[in-house]
């Protein structure tokens, strides 16, 4: 394993699953090692920020904060995404705020320094008089960005390569099972505040041993059965199916229900009997605080089997549930009477057993230890 040795009070965090002890709490309450992990993993991995048909028409925008970083997503020309730091480049007031239309040009909304949808400085007012001022020299700051299955992600790293984030192979499997993808747009969005550290929601959506427990209806509509999984090293697939006559469902059994999970922070699902994708960011907002975002996309237009019994089993049922179990596990890491536990890990690997947070506290390790 890369990174030091971590040890807690009952033991080490070892290579093996079987092996080792969970991540001591401090990973989960301490101020440094978040800030390490915003500089460390969140400014130089692959971020999703959004997807094409949010961004339909030329001069359309959305800005974010993410991991503490201010950016702005436009489309310049019709086949053109641009994404910026959101910040003005006089005396570093935010440009754009929410989502919308910004015409042809961006103002600012401090001294009116305008750019155009290239990140140019068109013009700056009074600035006659200013010795040797280059506008040349005070464009919008770019980041880098690149497109998957219709999905935008941005690193804040110009020398990370797609496949440093296993982009590839998640594209290849994307693509192979929801093909259009590229084409979807957000039927629905939701926002939710949530009283814990984004690892512990990471955790959570990283292991299937909870779900017979804690989510008791949504276990009655998959079998555990289904397509081989894939695991990479900063991404994994899961496959399983769905039962016949689960109610608020029109399943005739066997249809795929699908996970994906791309490090760091994104998650994805898409129930059984339709064609959608629920896409949930885990945004940290300081070491006890997340904002997720979650997106349904779905063909346009259409009219999609299913797809209300998905939005409501997710956002009325199962996330809700979901957030109380994280929100609780954060009160306990926070106490005096837990540091470390075990992983639940079987030898294959599996979902329903705790692999897959021990793979994802591996990378974290990996991640904080370089330099
Ligand atoms: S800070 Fe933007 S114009 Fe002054
Ligand atoms: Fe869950």
């Amino acid at each position: 394993m890369g990174g030091d040795l971590v040890s807690g009070e009952k033991g080490d965090f070892a290579e093996h699953a079987q092996n080792s002890f969970t991540l001591p709490s401090r990973y989960y309450t301490d101020d440094d090692i978040h800030q390490q992990e915003l500089c460390k993993i969140f400014q130089r991995s692959w971020l999703y920020v959004g997807h094409i048909s949010d961004l339909p028409e030329v001069g359309n925008y959305i800005t974010d904060e993410i991991a503490g970083q201010p950016i702005l997503v436009l489309r310049e020309q019709d086949d053109k995404i641009q994404v910026f730091f959101n910040v003005c480049q006089h005396r570093g007031h935010l440009l754009l705020s929410g989502r919308g239309h910004t015409g042809n040009r961006i103002v600012c909304p401090y001294h009116a320094w305008c750019y155009g949808l290239d990140g140019a400085l068109s013009t700056a007012r009074l600035t006659r008089d200013v010795a040797d001022f280059d506008r040349a020299n005070f464009g919008l700051k770019p980041i880098q960005h690149t497109i998957i299955a219709g999905m935008i992600f941005i690193n804040f790293n110009p020398n990370a390569t797609p496949e440093d984030g296993d982009l590839p192979e998640f594209e290849k499997t994307i693509l192979g099972h929801l093909p259009e993808m590229p084409n979807f747009v957000a039927g629905h969005r939701f926002d939710f505040d949530i009283k814990a550290n984004w690892k512990v929601i990471v955790d959570n959506f990283s292991e299937g041993y909870h779900i017979p427990i804690a989510h008791p209806t949504l276990a009655t509509l998959y079998n555990e059965k289904g397509g081989a999984s894939q695991v990479g090293k900063r991404y994994g697939f899961y496959q399983k199916t769905a039962k016949a006559g689960f109610k608020g469902f029109e399943a005739k059994g066997g249809e795929p229900y699908l996970t994906w999970f791309l490090w760091p922070n994104l998650c994805l699902l898409s129930l059984p009997g339709s064609p959608h994708l629920i896409v949930l960011r885990i945004g940290p907002n300081g070491p006890n605080q997340t904002l997720e975002h979650a997106d349904i996309y779905s063909p346009s237009g259409a009219d999609v089997p299913n797809l209300t019994a998905a939005k409501s089993l997710f956002a009325e049922m199962f996330n809700r549930e979901d957030i109380a179990l994280v929100e609780s596990v954060q009160r306990g890491l926070a106490s005096l009477g837990y540091d470390q536990g075990r992983y639940v890990a079987d030898c294959n690997d599996s979902w329903f057993s705790e692999s897959g947070l021990h793979r994802f506290h591996k990378q974290i390790l990996e991640d904080l230890a370089k330099a």
